[in-house]
């Protein structure tokens, strides 16, 4: 017996990263899985390194009818939809006096309209399911504790927070059962981090400074988000809904 056996999971930025860890877990866990991502050839690569019955969703969060097509494809290959994972994401470093017009609307875009198009293409079906549904929504330590070369990336992660709240709140008060909760990664090891690791003049002295953020002293790994992930969206967090779980080695609390 699996802790998703029965599920269908739709989940997003999965071409690498805490999405292809997220989708391998609820695979483990009995879930059928849809893995969703801009970046189709990496897509089809991690389709391939998870099993053949998981669906490629080629996946652009900023589009409404991109969403309203993967919703479909997902509807068409497995018959329902019981659980979201939004982990699409982008981070780019900026203060707020450096800030682009246009990194601004990147972030706004992918990271806040995106999941509110991604929940509002996901609810129909979780509603028509006659299951127990879970959106999970990938925020960060940063939107407990902002950081300031992060500007419009913590503003878009704090926004994405409030909206899940807020969706929560709907429908538990509308009696659906369909749980939102957010999970706060700190630095996790993903392309992500790498990303930042190679933006560095001294990589080494990057990756202590990374792991001196969290108490724990050191930086994350995928598998250990999508833990926090699996556990948010099964029945084991059958009462929780509008949590944020950190999964920071104490990042938010660092004194
Ligand atoms: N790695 C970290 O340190 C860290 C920390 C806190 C939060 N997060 C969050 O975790 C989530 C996953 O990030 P990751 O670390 O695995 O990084 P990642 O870069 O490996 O994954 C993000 C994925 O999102 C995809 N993506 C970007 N724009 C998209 C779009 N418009 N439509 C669909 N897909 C798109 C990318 O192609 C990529 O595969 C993100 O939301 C990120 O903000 C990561």
């Amino acid at each position: 017996m699996g802790l998703l056996d029965g599920d269908v999971a739709l989940v997003t930025g999965a071409a690498g990263g805490i999405g292809l860890a997220t989708a391998r877990r609820f695979l483990e866990e009995g879930a059928r899985v849809a893995i969703a991502d801009i970046d189709s050839a990496r897509l089809a690569g991690a389709v391939e390194t998870l099993r053949a019955d998981v669906l490629g969703v080629p996946l652009d969060v900023t589009s409404r009818a991109s969403w309203k097509a993967a919703v479909e494809a997902v509807l068409e290959r497995f018959g329902t939809l019981t659980l979201l994972v939004n982990g699409a994401g982008i981070s780019e470093p900026a203060d707020i006096e450096t800030l682009s017009d246009d990194a601004w609307d990147r972030h706004l875009a992918i990271n806040l309209s995106g999941v509110m198009y991604g929940m509002q293409a996901a609810v129909p079906a979780m509603k028509a399911s006659g299951r127990p549904c879970a959106i999970v929504n990938v925020a960060s330590m940063l939107s407990m504790r902002p950081g300031a070369i992060f500007a419009a990336y913590c503003a878009s992660k704090s926004g994405m927070v409030a909206l899940s709240q807020s969706a929560a709140l709907h429908f538990a008060r509308a009696g659906l059962p369909i749980r939102v909760n957010t999970v706060h990664p700190g630095a996790i090891r993903t392309p992500m981090y790498e990303r930042y690791l190679a933006m560095a003049e001294d990589r080494e002295a990057a990756e202590a400074g990374f792991a001196a953020t969290h108490p724990m002293g050191r930086v994350g790994e995928a598998h250990e988000v999508a833990e926090a992930i699996l556990f948010l969206a099964s029945p084991k967090a059958s009462f929780t809904t509008g949590a944020q779980l950190p999964v920071d080695g104490g990042g938010h609390i660092r004194d």
